[in-house]
């Protein structure tokens, strides 16, 4: 019989996480647990649930994959007409969570998205599988389709446009989003729920994007 919902409890065993053991920046430390993600075999190590502002003022959620991350901020990639992009262009504060189930792990960031610049789009573009560089231009991503048939019809203009061994270029409408981000926390499931978290933020005015910027991490109650 399967288990309820409400009676359903997994022990965290995993070693536990202390301040000694951070990384002294939230770009490092997410490289740390991404490499030991992709190494326990998680999946999708660089998905992350992206919460924005509704533009009702009702957040809203969906996953992206992280693309990037370096002190620059975290980047994904998506198409800038779809709900997000429009939430995005209204109010630049996000929220993203990286959850790695299997190590009992999560790490949440809160910053500032901005369009990244057009080369760079291009250049990530580029280096996308053709079918999903058609998918770009064929999916006019959250509006609402008549039926699967409409968006089959929308791919086949695509790629009668573009055939096979042409270049096809970046739509203007899709490109990469850059978090900068002002603060981020780490959790490591413990026993008993008294699990390990911690949270980098920056000291008051300080860049995140300037080398050596100093990170303040303060370990939080569970
Ligand atoms: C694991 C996973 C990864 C995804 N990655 C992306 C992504 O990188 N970019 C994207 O536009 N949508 C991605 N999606 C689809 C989004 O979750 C979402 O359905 C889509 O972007 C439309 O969101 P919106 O209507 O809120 O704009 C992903 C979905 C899943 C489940």
């Amino acid at each position: 019989m399967n288990k309820s919902v409400r009676d359903r409890r997994v022990q965290y065993e995993t070693a536990g996480l202390d301040l000694a053991d951070l990384a002294p920046d939230p770009f490092a430390q997410w490289h740390r647990w991404y490499e030991q993600a992709e190494e326990a075999g998680c999946v999708e190590p660089n998905a992350m649930v992206l919460s924005t502002s509704g533009l009702d003022g009702v957040p809203d959620s969906r996953y992206v994959l992280a693309r990037g991350v370096t002190e620059a901020g975290f980047e994904f990639f998506t198409n800038y007409e779809s709900a997000k992009g429009a939430q995005l262009s209204a109010v630049q504060h996000v929220s993203a969570l990286f959850t790695w189930l299997q190590l009992h792990r999560q790490m949440k960031i809160r910053g500032t998205a901005c369009r990244m610049s057009a080369a760079e789009s291009d250049d990530y573009f580029s280096s996308r599988p053709r079918a999903s560089q058609v998918g770009a231009w064929s999916s006019p991503q959250s509006a609402v389709l008549a039926d699967r048939a409409e968006l089959e019809q929308r791919v086949a203009e695509v790629e009668a446009r573009y055939p096979v061994g042409s270049t096809i270029p970046r739509p203007a409408h899709w490109g990469g989003w850059r978090i900068a981000i002002s603060e981020a926390e780490v959790w490591q499931g413990r026993p008993s729920r008294l699990h390990d978290r911690f949270r980098y933020r920056l000291a008051d005015g300080a860049n995140p994007a300037e080398p050596n910027a100093a990170w303040i991490i303060e370990r939080l109650a569970p």
